[in-house]
C-alpha cells in the first residue's frame, strides 16, 4: 500500500539570515524541499503533505505545478505539534512517512528499507551513528538491543549523552497510531516543545516494536540549518555526481570544478574541462568536449561537438561535429546542423543554421534560417527587431555574406548569392547575384589633419 508522505518544513530557519523560507534555498539548482518532494514522488502516488510555518505564498508559488497538500503550523511548538496540524489529512489505514524539508539528499533506497522495516509492527525509525552527536536526539535501547525511547540532547543525562546512535528524525508510522498518540503528547521537557520523538516511548509502552534502520551515509540524513551547511551539502552532492560521471566513463579534468544543476546524460569518452555548469536536462553525445568556463542549459549536443572556452549555450540543439566558441552565446530555440562553426563573440538566437555553415567572428544572428555551407563574415548583424516586432532573415544554401553586413529583416538572400562587405541588405537578393551597397571611395589629395598649436 502506498504511504502518505508528510514533510516537516515549518522551522524558522533563523540561522539562514534570509527573507526566503529556509526550504526554498537551493541545492544543485532545486529548492531543498523540491528534492524532498522528488523523493516523495518516487515512493508514493499520493499527494504529499507539507507543513510550513512561514512564506506560505512563496512556497505555494514555487510549487504551483505540483499536487501538494499545504498545512500551516502557525507557531512552531515542536515536531509533534507540527504533525498534529496535519492529522486531518493523515490516513488511518496506511503508513505515514515523515520527512524533513531541510534534509534534501535522502535516497529513495534508504526510504524503501525504512518502509519495509515498518511493515510488521507499523513503526520504524531511521538512525545513524555520529562521532559528534551533540544536538541530536539519542536512541536509547533496552537490554535486548531494542529501541526503548528517544531522549533529546537537552533532556539527556550525562550517561545518555554518551550514546552516539542518533535520531535522524525520519520515520514511518501507521497513520492510526499517529491519530492515537499525537493528541496525548505533552510539552513537559527542557524545551517546552511537543516532541514527535515521544511517540517512540508510547509505542513501546503498548508493546509495539519500533524497528531501527541504520544508515551509515551521514550525508543523506544531514539537514541544512545555515549557509555553511548549505554549501557543504552542495559540494558533497556535486562531488557524488562527478564521481558517478567518472564511473560512467566521462573525463573530468577536475571533479571539484563541475556543477550539475539538473540532469546530465553523457555518451562515451566525453571530456569536460574545469568550471563547467550544467542546468536542467543536458545531453552530450559521444566524444563531446567541453572547454573551461562553459554554461550549458537544457540542450542536446551531438557526437563530437566541441565547445571551446567561455561559451554559453541555452535551450539549443547542436548537430554532430559542430564547434562552438570560444566566447560564443547560443540562445534558446537555436538548432545547429552538423559541422556548423560558431566562433568568438557570436550570438545566435532562435535560428536554424544548416550543415557546414560558419559564423566565425563577432556576429548577431537572430530569428534566422540559414542554409548549408553559408559563410557569414565578421561583424554581420541581422536587424531582426523594428522596435515592436521581430522579423525573419532567410539565407539560402551556399551564400557568402561579406564582413560588416547588416541584413534588415524581413529579408531573403537567395541560393549562392554574394553580399559585398559593408552592405546593408534591405531588399530580397536573387540567387547567384552579387549585391553591394557601399559609398564609393574618394581620394582627397593634400588633405591636412587639424593640428594643436605648438607651445
Ligand atoms: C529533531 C528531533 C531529534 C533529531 C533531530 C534531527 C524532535 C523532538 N527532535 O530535533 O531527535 O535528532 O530532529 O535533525 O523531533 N519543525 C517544524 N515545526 C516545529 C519544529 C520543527 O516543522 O515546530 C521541522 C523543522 O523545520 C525541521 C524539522 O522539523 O525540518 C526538525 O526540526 P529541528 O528544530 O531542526 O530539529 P530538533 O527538534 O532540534
Ligand atoms: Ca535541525
Amino acid at each position: 500500500m502506498t504511504p502518505t508522505v508528510c514533510i516537516l518544513a515549518a522551522g524558522k530557519g533563523k540561522r539562514m539570515v534570509s527573507n526566503l523560507p529556509k526550504v526554498l534555498h537551493r541545492v544543485a539548482g532545486t529548492p531543498l524541499v523540491g528534492h524532498v518532494l522528488d523523493t516523495a514522488a518516487s515512493l508514493s502516488s499520493v499527494a504529499p503533505i507539507v507543513i510550513y510555518g512561514h512564506g506560505g505564498d512563496q512556497l505555494r508559488a514555487a510549487f504551483k505545478n505540483r499536487a501538494v497538500v499545504w498545512v500551516e503550523q502557525r507557531e512552531q511548538l515542536g515536531t509533534g505539534h507540527a504533525v498534529t496540524q496535519a492529522l486531518p489529512h493523515l490516513p488511518t489505514d496506511s503508513l505515514v512517512l515523515l520527512l524533513y524539508g531541510d534534509v534534501p539528499l535522502l535516497s529513495p533506497a534508504t526510504l524503501v528499507r525504512l518502509l519495509g522495516a515498518a511493515e510488521p509492527s507499523g513503526y520504524s525509525l531511521l538512525t545513524t551513528t555520529l562521532a559528534d552527536p551533540a544536538g541530536y536526539g539519542r536512541i536509547v535501547r533496552n537490554h535486548s538491543g531494542e529501541i526503548a525511547r528517544i531522549v533529546e540532547h537537552k533532556d539527556a543525562t550525562p550517561e545518555e549523552l554518551e550514546i552516539r546512535e542518533v535520531n535522524t528524525g525520519i520515520m514511518a508510522v501507521q497513520g492510526r497510531y499517529l491519530h492515537q498518540w499525537l493528541p496525548s503528547l505533552g510539552n513537559h521537557n527542557a524545551q517546552g516543545e511537543y516532541y514527535l520523538t515521544d511517540c517512540v516511548a508510547l509505542a513501546v509502552a503498548e508493546g509495539i516494536r519500533v524497528a531501527g534502520v541504520l544508515t551509515d551515509d551521514v550525508l543523506e540524513v544531514t539537514g541544512v540549518n545555515d549557509r555553511a551547511q548549505l554549501a557543504e551539502i552542495e559540494r558533497a552532492y556535486q562531488r557524488r555526481q562527478a564521481e558517478a560521471l567518472m564511473a560512467q566513463g566521462v573525463t573530468l579534468y577536475d571533479p571539484a570544478r563541475i556543477d550539475i544543476r539538473g540532469q546530465l546524460d553523457c555518451g562515451q569518452d566525453v571530456i569536460i574541462d574545469i568550471n563547467a555548469v550544467f542546468e536542467g536536462h543536458v545531453r552530450l553525445g559521444d566524444r563531446v568536449t567541453i572547454g573551461p568556463n562553459c554554461v550549458i542549459a537544457e540542450s542536446t549536443l551531438g557526437s563530437g561537438v566541441e565547445v571551446l572556452a567561455n561559451s554559453v549555450i541555452d535551450s539549443a540543439i547542436i548537430g554532430p561535429g559542430a564547434r562552438i566558441g570560444p566566447f560564443a552565446r547560443v540562445r534558446p530555440e537555436t538548432e545547429l546542423g552538423a559541422n556548423v562553426h560558431i566562433g568568438n563573440f557570436v550570438e545566435i538566437k532562435k535560428s536554424r543554421i544548416a550543415e557546414g555553415s560558419k559564423v566565425n567572428h563577432l556576429a548577431y544572428i537572430g530569428d534566422s534560417e540559414i542554409g548549408r555551407n553559408v559563410n557569414v563574415g565578421a561583424g554581420t548583424i541581422t536587424c531582426n527587431y523594428d522596435g515592436a516586432f521581430k522579423h525573419k532573415t532567410i539565407i539560402e544554401d551556399d551564400v557568402f555574406i561579406g564582413s560588416d553586413t547588416q541584413l534588415v529583416a524581413p529579408v531573403t538572400v537567395g541560393r549562392g548569392a554574394t553580399i559585398g562587405a559593408g552592405t546593408t541588405v534591405t531588399e530580397n537578393v536573387e540567387a547567384e547575384r552579387l549585391v553591394i551597397s557601399r559609398v564609393r571611395q574618394k581620394t582627397i589629395a593634400g588633405w591636412q589633419r587639424p593640428r594643436k598649436p605648438r607651445k
